[in-house]
């Protein structure tokens, strides 16, 4: 009686001795029968699931390749390009961000000064109420409501600020391309400031827009929605829903030749009943 609970008990503590390391529980997987099938030999993007056994390497270089990594040189990410609201079949709104592949340098400002030339975003009157809109906000202060270089800083609270804002009435500013504008507006110039992080891109564009009508009014030319005698660089709507138009004339007045669809009732009919 005596030894037989004695080897009971033997027994017992036999049996938490060896169960114990094998019972799965919190990280920890128990006894593995396939270790593979507990330790996937994939590695996940930052997660650090390193297993002696899996064979890619090093703890060291499982720790590497877990990493987060930097994109390629000009990728963007989704919902981040400026023109993604124009749709491209995946239905998301664009935060304005667009790359930018100049720098802040003089020689960098005459590059973007000589290479960028139209204007991506049409003439519509609604750009123009925006670009009036932000322009007021954003640059009138300084530049004038009339962008005549007059604004409220330069007028009332002379001497505090001390240089002259550019003024967009002078020919040497109507003449200025695009490009002049835009880098203006991603890095500012000398004493003015940058608008790249305050303006999304499509609003640069619209701003630019609102002082190319203020201009056109100046010289007594069109810059609308519907005709632009101002420059050959901006294009008014009105020419793009004409070109939209004349194309969807085209389509709905094509005439389906029927002479392929009655060759090909023919063939089904000869081959109906195989
Ligand atoms: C705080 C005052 C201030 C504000 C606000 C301001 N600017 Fe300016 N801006 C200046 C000054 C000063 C200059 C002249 C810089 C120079 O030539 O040294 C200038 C120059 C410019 C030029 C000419 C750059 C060149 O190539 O010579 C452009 C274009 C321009 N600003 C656009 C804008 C636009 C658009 C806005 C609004 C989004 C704006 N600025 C807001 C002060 C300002």
């Amino acid at each position: 009686m005596n030894s037989t609970f004695k080897l009971f008990g033997f027994l017992v503590v036999l049996s938490i001795v060896f169960t114990s390391c094998q019972s799965a529980g919190g990280n920890q997987t128990g006894s593995e029968y396939m270790p593979d099938m507990a330790h996937s030999v994939a590695y996940e993007a930052n997660t650090f699931g390193y297993y002696y056994n899996n064979r890619w390497g090093t703890e060291d270089d499982l720790h590497k390749m877990v990493q987060p990594r930097q994109t390629i040189n000009g990728t963007i990410a989704r919902g981040m390009s400026g023109k993604a609201s124009e749709g491209r079949g995946v239905s998301f709104k664009a935060n304005g961000s667009v790359p930018y592949y100049y720098g802040n340098t003089e020689e960098e400002r005459l590059r973007a000064t000589a290479e960028i030339i139209n204007n991506p975003y049409p003439i519509t009157a609604s750009g123009l109420e925006k670009g009036k809109n932000l322009y007021n906000i954003q640059c009138a202060i300084c530049h004038g409501e009339k962008a005549d270089g007059n604004g409220y800083l330069v007028r009332e609270d002379g001497g505090k600020y001390p240089v002259q804002p550019a003024n967009f009435m002078l020919d040497e500013f109507v003449a200025a391309s695009n490009g002049r504008y835009y880098h203006a507006l991603m890095y500012g110039k000398n004493l003015m400031g940058g608008y790249s992080d305050k303006l999304s891109y499509d609003e640069r564009w619209y701003v630019i827009q609102y002082i190319r009508s203020l201009q056109a009014t100046t010289k007594k030319l069109e810059y609308s929605e519907k005709l632009n005698t101002f420059n050959t660089t901006d294009t008014p709507y009105s020419v793009i829903a004409a070109k939209k138009a004349e194309a969807e004339a085209a389509i709905s007045a094509a005439v389906v030749p029927s002479a392929p669809i009655e060759a090909t009732k023919e063939v089904l009919k000869n081959n109906s009943g195989h």
